[in-house]
């Protein structure tokens, strides 16, 4: 199963509710929502508050990724605030193993992210501790990036470091309609897209059209 997992970076930030409203009406799977501190990346946008007023209004999963430089001291909160997946980055988490566990002690899924340097290789002993696996298709920060072609060959590397695991493999930068057939192709499970989804004049199509596309991957 293939999952869409929306991005509300590039939606319209007072009108998050009715954002999620279309986004859901479209089929969205998951509600991803980007958490950056203004230290680990160069920008600032999602904070503990906004997680909470979103739980709210929408009953799909809140899938947390957190650019946080020390993000070891907000997990419960997070959790606390309704997210169901917590995704870390290697990068920014010096004991990332413990980092892991806590986050499933806590009750939610726990993920790592992969920025675009960094190699599949430097999560491998972290697959036990982790549900998902999320690869950064281009450098955190900002939404509307171009995706980086290099990340094809981490997907390939990744597979095959994971062996057959059932850990979830999103991808997450740049996404857009025709990356869908080639991600799948290789091993990709979630597809998140932010300004593809909500700089479409209709988001809810634009997610539909996303998921019939990574489908027809699936089929061939
Ligand atoms: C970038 C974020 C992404 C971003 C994706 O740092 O992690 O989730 O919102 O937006 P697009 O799809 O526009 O690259
Ligand atoms: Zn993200």
């Amino acid at each position: 199963m293939i999952k869409i997992a929306p991005s509300i970076l590039s939606a319209d930030h007072a009108a998050l509710g009715e954002e999620i409203a279309r986004v859901e009406a479209g089929g969205a799977d998951q509600i991803h929502v980007d958490v950056m501190d203004g230290h680990f990346v160069p920008n600032i946008t999602i904070g503990i508050p906004v997680v909470e007023a979103i739980r709210k209004r929408t009953r799909l999963p809140l899938d947390l990724h957190l650019m946080v430089a020390n993000a070891d001291a907000y997990l419960e909160a997070f959790v606390k605030a309704g997210g169901d997946s917590l995704t870390v980055h290697v990068e920014a988490c010096p004991h990332l193993h413990r980092t892991l566990a806590r986050i499933r002690e806590l009750g939610a899924r726990a993920g790592v992210a992969l920025n675009p340097a960094t190699p599949a290789a430097a999560i491998e002993y972290a697959f036990d501790g982790a549900d998902l696996v999320l690869v950064m298709s281009v450098n955190p920060g900002f939404g509307g990036q171009a995706f980086i072609p290099a990340t094809y060959a981490k997907l390939e590397d990744l597979r095959a470091r994971l062996a057959g695991r059932s850990l979830e493999v999103s991808i997450d930068g740049g996404v857009k309609l025709e990356h869908c057939r080639p991600l799948v192709a290789r091993g990709v499970t979630t597809l998140v897209a932010g300004s593809a989804v909500f700089g479409a004049v209709d988001p809810a199509a634009e997610v539909r059209r996303l998921r019939a596309a990574a489908l027809a991957a699936v089929a061939t």
